[in-house]
């Protein structure tokens, strides 16, 4: 494009009709029978294969659907970090093959820098704001100040919530279940969740002394196995089967979490407030990753934003979770910004952290 402005205006016309983008990092939604669905879980070989097999059709198809030709791109922009090191590699050895054909500036993203900025392509947001990142392989807290200027403030110190939604997904054995099969975990848990009751298990928040913004989601995980071993010996059924009291357990640790997430997010805002660090009156949280298309936890964050006068936003669900629209706004923010455009792309490779 001309001017990165044209290429923003592009995304927002297609963004909806390009069905997953380009999607370079781990692929659970790649693909119409995708690997989670069958296993319960990423074979990274697997996912690498599936990459390899379908990322040329995937850019002709988001390049003819945008309506525009490989010449006319301002650079080229993805993911070379963190994520499977398997898939990352199929997406950034295709788009440096893609460099050299057409002679394009290429821009290396950051896939949590472009969860954070996602929010600016829907909405007018500056810095800066606080992003909440909630998904299955990160929890964060981060300050935004600019388009790669993050203060952190606060991550998991073991695993992501997505993680552990899935872990008790699996465990429940919600694959099975004929409501919610092919679902992904965390969606499977919000979904059982309604028709339970979460008041049927007292499960504690984890943390609760802790004065930090830290998170900590495996404690929880351990809990609640506990008490699924526990329901199963008393309705005398095997592992793999579906307890009766499955949706009341699903009640109550979406509950647990959206305390958790809640309570940590309220310190950050805080702490933030109180630094001068964000505005006292039109401060603005911003959540994204695939937790945050959680309603519930979405209902626990707007009690806190209300009760702290912040502006709660979210991207559309469909940019909440991994996506390659998000890589590519990052690129035309980077491009506006005139940051980590690089014209030589000797020595890039994909970076585990
Ligand atoms: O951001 P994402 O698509 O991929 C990465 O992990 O980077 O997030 C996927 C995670 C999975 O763990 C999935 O179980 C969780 O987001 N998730 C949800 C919901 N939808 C997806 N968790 C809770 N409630 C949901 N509705
Ligand atoms: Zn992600």
């Amino acid at each position: 494009f001309e001017t990165p402005d044209q290429g923003k205006a592009r995304l927002l016309t297609h963004w909806e009709q390009l069905d997953y983008g380009v999607q370079f990092t781990s692929s659970r939604k790649f693909f119409t029978i995708s690997p989670i669905i069958l296993t319960g879980g990423i074979i990274p070989p697997v996912a690498q294969q599936l990459h390899k097999e379908n990322i040329q059709r995937i850019v002709q198809e988001a390049l003819y659907t945008s309506g525009i030709s490989p010449s006319e791109l301002s650079a080229i922009a993805t993911t070379i970090k963190p994520g499977l090191a398997l898939s990352l590699g199929v997406g950034l050895s295709f788009s440096l093959q893609l460099v050299d054909q057409l002679k394009k500036p290429f821009i290396p993203i950051h896939h949590m820098e472009a969860h954070a900025l996602t929010i600016r392509l829907t909405n007018e947001v500056d810095f800066p704001f606080l992003v909440l990142l909630v998904s299955g392989g990160h929890c964060l807290l981060a300050l935004v100040r600019g388009v790669s200027d993050f203060l952190l403030l606060g991550k998991s110190l073991d695993i992501a919530p997505g993680d552990m939604l899935d872990k008790v997904a699996r465990r429940l054995s919600l694959i099975k279940h004929p409501e919610c099969s092919t679902m992904s975990g965390g969606k499977a848990i919000e979904y059982l969740a309604k028709q339970g009751n979460r008041f049927h298990f007292d499960i504690n928040p984890p943390m609760q002394h802790a004065k930090n913004c830290n998170f900590s989601f495996s404690g929880l995980q351990h809990v609640v196995d506990k008490i699924i071993m526990q329901k199963e010996k008393e309705e005398g059924i095997e592992k793999g089967q579906i307890l009766s009291s499955a949706a009341d357990i699903a009640a109550a640790v979406q509950h647990t979490t959206a305390c958790h997430i809640a309570k940590r997010t309220h310190r950050a805002i805080l702490f933030c407030k109180q630094r001068g660090l964000l505005s006292q009156s039109n401060a603005v949280l911003v959540v994204s990753g695939g937790v945050a298309s959680n309603l519930y936890i979405r209902r626990a964050l707007e009690i806190v934003t209300n009760a702290t006068q912040c502006t709660l936003l979210c991207p559309p669900p469909r940019l909440c979770t991994d996506n390659g629209i998000m890589i590519a706004w990052n690129g035309i923010e980077r491009l506006r910004a005139g940051l980590g455009i690089l014209h030589n792309v000797e020595g890039i490779r994909y970076e585990p952290k």
